[in-house]
């Protein structure tokens, strides 16, 4: 039995990636997590000029999920680059997250990071719902996306991985216009554009005042996109939102996932991803699979 997966050109050990923005650039957790069960890591959202990120509080526990509004704080291209790249030493691949508040912005990272070794691939954010420009504005726009996978492609040749919004009314034209300007992979997806309101003060619990919803709330949602873009596109689809089991897991990979990212759950419980494997192989070695492929889409049928 294996769970070797081909995301695209990208050939990962494990179908299971931390997802941008919860695992800092891996380290920071090589401690605390086998990082050995993990295909790979996806960076926080590099830009081309550092960010400081949204005023707190920046992170909302609904219990049900979580409602971040970070604002994509990271250290720039150049810092990156220069200092924390080559520092990075995990045990899985490296994928690294780019954005920017324009195409010439996502062009430019992609170009800084073309010639450096360590990274396996682009994840190319267009569907962060926390910045006042770029972001989600692109991957609402199958024109504005368009754009900017193409700018992206003419500057290297890792694998592009589009991450989505999580936004049933454009998503199908927006998946077409990634992968016809050469995304090898899709992910779907990020958080959901969401709120909350502290009822005794009258004012929204985030500094940013909206956020983006990720967890288990994010899940159904998520799944529903990943089943949807399964019959749409040929490019192989990364389910993200609300993993915390196998189980989970599994039924992105039942819907047309060839591989899953894993996110707020490390908030919860620091074994997950670990158990999250377990469970994948148990269920596999149950089922008489030997292969993700094997039971890949089963509910397209
Ligand atoms: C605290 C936090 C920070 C995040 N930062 C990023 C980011 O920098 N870039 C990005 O593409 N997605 C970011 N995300 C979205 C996640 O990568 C993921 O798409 C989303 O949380 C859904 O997965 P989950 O439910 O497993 O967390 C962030 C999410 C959280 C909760």
């Amino acid at each position: 039995m294996s769970i070797e997966v081909d995301v695209g050109g990208l050939k990962l050990g494990s179908p299971m990636i931390g997802a941008s923005g919860l695992w800092g650039f891996g380290d920071e957790y090589a401690d605390l997590i086998d990082l050995t069960r993990f295909g790979a890591i996806v960076t926080k959202t590099i830009t081309a000029r550092p960010r400081e990120g949204n005023a707190p509080p920046r992170v909302v526990d609904l219990g049900y999920g979580l409602i971040n509004s970070i604002g994509l704080e990271n250290p720039g291209i150049d810092r990156f680059v220069g200092e924390t790249l080559a520092a990075i030493d995990v045990p899985c691949d490296i994928i690294v997250s780019i954005g920017g508040e324009t195409v010439g912005d996502y062009a430019s990272v992609a170009s800084r990071l073309a010639g450096e070794g360590g990274v396996a691939a682009l994840e190319v954010n267009i569907s962060c719902p926390n910045v006042a420009k770029g972001g989600i504005a692109f991957g609402r726009d199958p024109e504005a996306t368009a754009a900017v996978m193409r700018a992206v492609r003419a500057e290297t040749d890792l694998p592009l991985i589009a991450k989505l919004p999580p936004l049933p009314g454009c998503v199908e034209e927006v998946a077409r216009a990634a992968e016809a300007e050469g995304a090898d992979a899709l992910a779907v997806s990020n958080t959901l554009p969401a709120m909350s309101i502290d009822i005794e003060s009258g004012r929204p619990r985030l500094g940013g005042r909206t956020g983006g919803l990720s967890g288990p709330a994010l899940k159904p949602v998520a799944l529903f996109l990943v089943h949807r873009l399964a019959a749409v596109v040929g490019v192989p689809l990364i389910g993200v939102g609300g993993i915390e089991t196998s189980a989970d897991a599994i039924e992105y990979i039942l819907a047309g996932a060839t591989a899953f990212e894993v996110g707020s759950v490390v908030f919860k419980w620091l074994n997950a991803p670990s158990d999250i494997v377990m469970g994948l192989e148990e269920y596999m070695a149950r089922k008489g699979y030997g292969s993700i492929e094997d039971f890949r889409g089963r509910a397209q049928l």
